[in-house]
């Protein structure tokens, strides 16, 4: 499902470069529930976003569902994204001026797919979100956000969920539910992969893989 070969990544900076990610070599399977685990700094939003088609690797190639990400053009790169990939933000990144329903639709509709909303609703009710359609992302808790969140990325019905620190601004019942909505993608047969600096997520995996100074340990 996702190949990384040889993948580098280093940030120019005005101190220099700045490698994130040197020569990293990883797959994950169709169905997989990875956990990447490693400290803060240890290139895991990084690694994700390369996945993600969101950061173009310095060298080295990704490939996901066959497609190698960076080959593509940058727009077809992008549908890709909008069809296959949901992304999980540690800080949720809602838009601040949509209620809760208009951010379930808004990258469905950015990928050119029609509304929706009845299919929304009945997610934001798995979710316990229906009491608050109508709410914007200032009027939630931390745990409410993030299951939007969660609802956004389902949406689209995509086949990979990249989650990075999706708990790490919960508490500890939040946390819980965040990591049951995703085990609930993954027994669907979704693929998901879950960077964490902490050990709640692991007992869900099937996979750790850790992390550190930009390389895979393990
Ligand atoms: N945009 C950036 N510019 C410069 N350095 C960055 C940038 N993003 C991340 N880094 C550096 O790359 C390394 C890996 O960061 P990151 O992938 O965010 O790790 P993690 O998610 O594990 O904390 C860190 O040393 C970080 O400071
Ligand atoms: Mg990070």
């Amino acid at each position: 499902m996702v190949v990384l070969e040889g993948v580098s990544k280093s940030y120019p900076t005005a101190q220099g470069k700045v490698e994130a990610l040197h020569e990293v070599t990883l797959s994950m399977e169709k169905g997989e529930f990875v956990v990447l685990c490693g400290p803060s700094g240890s290139g895991k939003t990084t690694l994700l976003m390369t996945v993600a088609a969101m950061l173009h690797p310095t060298t080295g190639s990704v490939t996901v569902g066959q497609r190698n990400l960076y080959q593509m053009s940058s727009r077809a790169r992008a549908k890709f994204r909008a069809e296959r990939i949901g992304f999980i933000f540690q800080m949720f990144h809602l838009v601040p001026y949509l209620n809760v329903v208009e951010n379930v639709v808004l990258g469905a509709q950015a990928a050119g797919r029609s509304g929706g909303s009845v299919q929304a609703r009945q997610l934001l009710e798995r979710l316990g979100l229906d009491g608050r359609a109508h709410h914007r992302p200032s009027q939630l808790s931390a745990g409410e956000k993030q299951r939007t969140a969660i609802a956004r990325a389902l949406f689209n019905r995509p086949k990979i969920i990249l989650a990075d620190e999706p708990t790490g601004n919960l508490d500890g019942d939040n946390a819980t539910s965040v990591l049951g909505h995703l085990s609930d993608f993954h027994r669907n047969g979704g693929t998901v992969v879950l960077a964490t600096h902490g050990e709640r997520a692991e007992q869900y995996a099937d996979r750790v893989v850790y992390m550190s100074e930009g390389e895979v340990r393990s």
